[in-house]
C-alpha cells in the first residue's frame, strides 16, 4: 500500500496541494502546508454502525461522558461542537485538531484562531475510557463526531446518526486552521468561498451556522461591529453590547479577550433555531452572523429556518453528515491515536 500511493502523495506535493499525509506517506515539505489541499474523500466510505461489533459500548461510553462533563459545565456541549467544525474544516475530520504541537512546529489548536477552542481534556478522557475497553479500534476523528452528535441532542437539538469509520491523521499545521478557519468578520462572499473551497454549499452555509444557537462569543469577535462595516441593525441591542464589552474590570479596551456574552440571547442554552429568529431581529453577534440575513442570497433560507424548526433541524443534520465525510482517512490509511493528543 505504502510504496503504492508514494508516487501519488510525491505529485501532490510538488503540486503544492495540501494533503493530509498518512502513514504511509509523507511530504518532504513537511512543517509546511502552504497551498490550497483536498478535501475529497478517497477509500471506504464511513459507515453508520461502524463499531456496533469491534466496540458495541462506544456510543453509550460517549453519551455518559458528555452527560457528565454538561452537568459539570453546561458549556461543554457548544464547545464540543465546535471543535468537531475546526477539525472538520481544517484539512478534514482526521482529529489533527487534537494535536499538540511537536518539533515540525505549532499545531492547529496552537494557531491563533483556535485560541478560544476548549474541551481537549474531554475527548480525550473519552478516548482512555473507550481505550480501556476497545483498545486500538476507535479513532479520535470518530469521537469527536460521537461527541458533537450528543452535544446537540444533549441541549435540545435533533438526535441523529453519524456515519463512522474515520481513522486519524498524525500531522497538524497551525497555518493550516489560520488559512481556512472562516472568520467573525466574514461577510457573505467570503463565507461562501470559504466554505465552497472545502465543499460545502449555501446551504451548508446557512444551516451549519445554526450551530451558533448555543455558545459564548468574546467580545473581540464582534468589535467590528462598532467600525462601521456591519453595524447591529437593532441599534439598542448593539449599544447593549458595547456597554458590556466597554465596562470590563481594569481594561481600558472595548474588547478585552476575558470578557464573553451568548452567541443567541434568547434562548442561549438551548440548541433550537432561536438563532435565526434573532438574525431576523438585528441580534446576530458577528458579522458572519448577521450577514446571512443582510445577503439576499442567504435570506430566504434564515427566514425559512427561523420560521420551521424542523426544516431547521433536518437541515443541520445533513449538513453535518456532509461536513463529518469532508477529507476522512478510512481503510488502511491513517493511524488509530492512543492518545488523542500525541502522534505515534
Ligand atoms: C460560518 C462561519 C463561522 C464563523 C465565522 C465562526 C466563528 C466563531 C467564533 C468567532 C466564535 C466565538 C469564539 C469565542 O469568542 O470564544 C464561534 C463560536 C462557536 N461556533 Fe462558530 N463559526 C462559524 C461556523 C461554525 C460552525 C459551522 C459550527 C458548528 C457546526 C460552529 C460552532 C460554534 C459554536 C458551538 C460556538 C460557541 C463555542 C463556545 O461556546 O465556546 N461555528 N464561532
Amino acid at each position: 500500500m505504502a510504496s503504492k500511493l508514494q508516487p501519488i502523495v510525491v505529485f501532490l506535493c510538488l503540486s503544492s496541494i495540501f494533503v493530509r499525509q498518512s502513514a504511509a506517506g509523507q511530504c518532504p515539505m513537511s512543517g509546511t502546508s502552504s497551498g490550497r489541499r483536498s478535501l475529497k474523500q478517497a477509500g471506504p466510505s464511513l459507515q453508520f454502525g461502524f463499531y456496533s461489533s469491534s466496540c458495541p459500548s462506544l456510543d453509550n461510553i460517549v453519551s455518559d461522558k458528555i452527560t457528565w462533563y454538561t452537568n459539570e459545565d453546561g458549556s461543554t456541549p457548544a464547545k464540543l461542537l465546535r471543535l468537531f467544525f475546526h477539525d472538520c474544516v481544517a484539512g478534514g475530520c482526521e482529529a489533527s485538531i487534537l494535536l499538540n504541537s511537536n518539533g515540525a512546529g505549532p499545531a492547529e489548536r496552537d494557531a491563533p484562531i483556535s485560541a478560544t477552542l476548549e474541551k481537549f481534556n474531554v475527548i480525550d478522557d473519552i478516548k482512555a475510557t473507550v481505550e480501556a475497553q476497545c483498545p486500538g479500534i476507535v479513532s479520535c476523528a470518530d469521537i469527536l463526531a460521537l461527541a458533537a452528535v450528543h452535544s446537540v441532542r444533549l441541549v435540545g437539538g435533533p438526535t441523529f446518526s453519524i456515519d463512522l469509520g474515520r481513522r486519524d491523521g498524525w500531522n497538524s499545521y497551525a497555518s493550516t486552521a489560520t488559512s481556512f478557519a472562516p472568520l467573525s468578520t466574514f461577510k457573505v462572499d467570503a463565507l461562501l468561498t470559504n466554505f465552497g473551497n472545502i465543499g460545502l454549499d449555501q446551504t451548508d452555509l446557512v444551516a451549519l451556522s445554526g450551530a451558533h444557537t448555543i455558545g459564548e462569543i468574546h467580545c473581540t469577535n464582534f468589535a467590528d461591529r462598532y467600525q462601521g462595516s456591519s453595524p447591529f441593525p437593532d441599534w439598542n441591542f448593539g449599544n447593549e453590547m458595547y456597554n458590556y464589552c466597554s465596562n470590563y474590570g481594569a481594561s481600558p479596551d472595548f474588547a478585552t479577550l476575558n470578557r464573553k456574552t451568548f452567541m443567541e440571547t434568547l434562548t442561549p442554552n438551548f440548541f433550537d433555531a432561536q438563532y435565526f429568529v434573532a438574525l431576523t431581529q438585528g441580534r446576530g453577534m458577528m458579522t458572519s452572523d448577521q450577514e446571512l440575513y443582510n445577503d439576499w442570497r442567504t435570506r430566504p433560507l434564515v427566514e425559512a429556518f427561523a420560521a420551521d424548526r424542523n426544516y431547521f433541524f433536518d437541515s443541520f443534520v445533513s449538513s453535518m453528515q456532509k461536513m463529518g465525510r469532508l477529507g476522512v482517512i478510512t481503510g488502511t490509511d491513517g493511524v488509530i491515536r492512543k492518545q488523542c493528543w500525541a502522534s505515534p
